[in-house]
């Protein structure tokens, strides 16, 4: 906004429209340069003189409207009015549109996130899945688009063959109750060691899977058992995490829509017979085969996902579909959209892998193999015992110390995936993550509650001067104490204010690169600017002509951080 309006300035002394300048212009590196720097290397050729020539001209140009230009070299360097601009500026941010953007004209993202396996734990992957597309999902919803989200339960497969076999020799339905992603990763684990030496058990197990696809009524009851205690476990999470879903349909939920899919690829003769199985080859595409049916004719994931991929299109009118699953299933994806373009669906274009790197909670990694793993549960939980004791020592007095922890621990959790770029491999730290100091999410937090207090006393100390205005008749002195208005504006004060005035290009860049961790880095940017103007300027008891102009920054900083937290799925509590 501030840039467009230096642009407009300089355009008409150049030649160029105001888009042209609008692009050339820069950000001095350091502040005390101004707040713009345009470069006059573009104008030398059609102005036939040199950049630093131009610079001075430009300048005296700009001087001559009343603008504080100086040239540099080949740059003018502009500051702006700050006394005239900041009301404005203030005022716009205020505003309920402000921070929206029309980027998606309604347009629908459906959205493909979590999607954890039932009977296994709800691992890493899932988690950063759940938080990125959580945070996604608002993004594309504050951007102008219709959001859809739909968590794509892996509910289907040959491993709950496996999971009946084990069940039907070691299951226990009180364990299974109790704790039932433990107990069912106990018998996938115990089936996977005794099968090495017992071969009959994935006989069973086959022969469990092919009677659950032909619909037999105690596979079906066993197999529903296994998604009800799963789905339990799953969902407290999601509320812990306070995600919800549009949609939560299973891979089961594509069992008789896949039929009309094999057949289309027959018609356009895609499919080929390779050692049994059914493929659709790809050695064009630099691909293996895509896998379509397996040698024992039951269907596998890649079928589910063309499936599902037409539902989104067709029966969720999908303009866009996004699907935010680990990098380690590029080819995947690769495989299911080139087969969808090669059976002529155009709207193929429109499917993007939303990829992640891999985390590790303290150089711990998941493996459900082996049962060496996280439980997402148990990590919450140590951040929020971990938060609660820090909360204790720093704010003894606090009510509902447990709330508050909660939102905090859980906070740094979501606050501590978001912040890295997503692609990046992270090696979590809790102890760095729940941290009050650094860039994490109580770092923002706690920068969100301090302004809240900062607000309460200068609401108290405005309190008081009217009553003593009221008994007083009036506050003589309520003048300037600075001299003039213009120091009224410091340079913290008018750098946390450009910054919150910039808030619309962050959400457009997050957009443009799926990249939550844009709205991230900006709260902690924000936080981190208005520390800085809390401690070199005096905010509840600035003097009265100063206050409102700093308490309303305040206030507009503490809205700014608070809802953009809420964006990335992140609480602020209003204490701390
Ligand atoms: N359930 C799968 C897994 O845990 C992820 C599913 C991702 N979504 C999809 N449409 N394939 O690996």
């Amino acid at each position: 906004m501030l840039m467009k309006q230096a642009a407009a300035d300089i355009a008409p002394l150049t030649g160029l429209n105001e888009e042209e300048v609008l692009r050339l212009l820069e950000v001095p590196p350091q502040a005390e340069m101004g707040d713009a720097a345009f470069p006059c290397f573009a104008l030398a050729k059609s102005l036939k003189k040199a950049p630093a020539v131009i610079a001075t001209d430009l300048a005296t140009g700009l001087q001559a409207s009343g603008i504080e230009a100086t040239p540099a070299g080949p740059y003018v360097n502009i500051r702006f009015n700050r006394e005239k601009l900041a009301p404005n500026l203030l005022k716009e941010l205020g505003n309920a549109a402000f921070g929206k953007l029309q980027l998606g004209q309604g347009s629908r993202v459906v959205i493909d996130m979590s999607s954890p396996n039932i009977a296994k734990p709800f691992g890493i992957g899932h988690l950063r899945s759940t938080v990125i597309g959580a945070a996604l999902y608002r993004l594309y919803n504050e951007a102008g688009y219709t959001s859809v989200s739909v968590n794509h339960l892996g509910d289907w497969g040959t491993q709950f063959g496996k999971q009946i076999a084990a069940y039907k020799r070691w299951g226990n339905d009180e364990a299974l109750q109790a704790d039932p992603i433990r107990t069912s990763l106990e018998l996938y684990v115990r089936f996977h060691d005794e099968a090495e030496n017992d071969p009959s058990l994935e006989i069973e197990a086959r022969e469990w899977f092919r009677k659950l696809e032909q619909g037999d009524d105690e596979a079906q009851r066993l197999w529903a058992f296994f998604v009800e205690v799963s789905m339990k476990e799953f969902n407290r999470m999601y509320e812990r995490l306070n995600v919800q879903f549009d949609h939560t349909l299973g891979e089961s939920f594509y069992n008789d829509k896949m039929g009309a899919v094999v057949e289309e690829l027959k018609a356009k003769g895609l499919l080929e017979e390779s050692e049994g199985a059914l493929v659709v080859r790809l050695e064009d595409e630099n691909m293996p085969p895509c896998l379509i049916i397996k040698k024992d004719g039951t269907t596998i994931y890649p079928t589910r996902d063309l499936a599902t991929a037409v539902y989104r299109h067709e029966v969720m009118k999908a303009d866009r579909l996004l699907y935010v699953v680990g990098g380690e299933q590029k080819l995947h994806f690769r495989q299911v959209f080139t087969v969808l373009s090669r059976m002529g669906h155009e709207w193929s274009a429109k499917c993007e892998h939303i990829p992640f790197g891999l985390m590790r909670f303290e150089g711990r990694k998941m493996s459900t193999r082996r049962g060496k793993v996280v439980f997402l549960q148990e990590v919450l939980d140590e951040a929020v015992a971990r938060a609660l004791q820090i909360i204790q020592e720093k704010n003894p007095n606090l009510e509902n110390p447990q709330k508050v922890a909660e939102a905090v621990g859980v906070g740094a959790i979501v606050f501590g995936d978001l912040r890295n770029n997503r692609l990046n491999d992270v090696d979590f730290s809790l102890e760095d993550a729940v941290s009050f100091e650094g860039e994490t999410g109580p770092y923002v937090q706690y920068t969100h509650a301090r302004i809240q207090s900062v607000l309460a006393k200068a609401e108290e100390a405005i309190r008081v001067e009217n009553e003593n205005t009221l008994t007083n008749g009036t506050i003589a002195d309520d003048v300037n104490d600075t001299g003039t208005t213009s120091s009224s504006i410091g340079d913290t004060s008018w750098a946390l204010l450009k910054l919150l005035g910039e808030y619309p290009e962050y959400l457009e860049k997050a957009i443009h690169r799926n990249e939550p961790s844009v709205i991230a880095k900006y709260t902690i940017d924000v936080a981190q600017a208005f520390n800085r103007f809390y401690h070199a300027e005096r905010i509840a008891d600035a003097s009265s002509d100063v206050r409102s102009f700093r308490v309303a920054l305040a206030k507009r900083t503490a809205e700014r951080l608070a809802y953009s937290l809420h964006l990335l799925g992140v609480q602020a509590p209003e204490r701390m």
